[in-house]
């Protein structure tokens, strides 16, 4: 099964794909996720599929495709399909600068705009959430904004992303040590707990935050998601066309209540995708309005 064997170390030879195969394969993830992946990363197929393939008992791609449409694990080959195509690099405190900017200016505006209406009511959206550490670090913001008056709050974080192992990872919400590369040690300290595999999230945390294995690209599901305050999707559309980007980009601007933000990763813009926003510019970060 294209194994080589030498010593104990096991050498699998990847299995080529052929520009239709690419095609194929590339067109089909398109259409279920609308993660669009370019023609320059088709070796990256070859090193990721490989192992899938002989793990299934197939010799090529076709063979793979066809399962993928047609056989009775169709579904569950689904989810690991968009594990070995998605990217879920993230970490706490990731882009210090943004979140910088959102706690003192965006979310310190929302909070007053609530405090001074009575409605001690906040919702917020984070989409392509991986392993959580993005919704738990949004959490711990809170946290450290509201103090003890957080407990007269009703705030959610709904948390969704496409692939099932990482909801199960955000859960279970322990991490090691490389998830806390840009926290600083005092956050690090006062929310979560050594455990013998690395460190917990505490409970006052996760009590915020929903999580759920949602797909972008299903928009009639995404109506289900409370109206949001803010929307986080940070690194997510990068993999995206430009067709699905406006799609989504639509769906969180419907759901945002007015004068709810937007708030997108360090190089991800609405250029070409979206003037409904109107842009806030701070230091370290560029904040989407949906206007009043
Ligand atoms: C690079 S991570 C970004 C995580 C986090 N937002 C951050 O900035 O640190 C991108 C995440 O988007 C998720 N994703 C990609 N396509 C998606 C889709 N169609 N629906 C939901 N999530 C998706 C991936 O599973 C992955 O966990």
């Amino acid at each position: 099964m294209g194994s080589l064997f030498s010593n104990s170390i096991t050498l699998r030879k990847s299995v080529r794909i052929s520009d239709e195969e690419f095609v194929q394969l590339r067109d089909f993830i398109y259409e279920k996720s609308g993660i669009f992946v370019d023609e320059k990363r088709k070796y990256l197929f070859e090193s990721r599929f490989s192992k899938r393939l002989a793990e299934l008992r197939l010799n090529s791609f076709s063979e793979y495709i066809k399962y993928l449409k047609f056989d009775a694990m169709k579904h569950q080959e689904l989810t690991k399909l968009f594990e070995l195509v998605t990217t879920n690099e993230t970490s706490f405190y990731r882009d210090i600068p943004q979140l910088k900017a959102f706690q003192e200016k965006v979310l310190k505006e929302k909070l007053d705009e609530q405090r001074d209406a009575g409605k001690l009511e906040l919702n917020i959206w984070s989409a392509g959430c991986s392993s959580g550490e993005e919704p738990y670090t949004l959490s711990i913001m809170l946290h450290e904004l509201l103090r003890m008056e957080l407990a007269r709050w009703k705030i959610s974080i709904t948390a969704v992303d496409l692939s099932p192992a990482m909801i199960e990872h955000a859960q279970k919400g322990v991490y090691k040590e490389y998830a806390f590369k840009t926290t600083p040690d005092e956050i690090k300290a006062r929310y979560f707990t050594e455990v013998e595999d690395g460190w917990k999230i505490k409970p006052p945390v996760t009590r915020l935050v929903n999580f759920r294995q949602m797909n972008l690209n299903e928009t009639p599901s995404l109506k289900r998601i409370p109206r949001s305050h803010v929307v986080f999707c940070r690194n997510v559309i990068i993999y995206f066309d430009l067709d699905m980007k406006k799609r989504v980009v639509s769906s969180f601007y419907d759901n945002l209540l007015p004068g709810g933000y937007m708030m997108l990763g360090h190089s991800e813009t609405l250029h070409k995708i979206s003037s409904s926003f109107k842009p806030v510019y701070h230091p370290g970060t560029i904040a989407y309005r949906k206007e009043d």
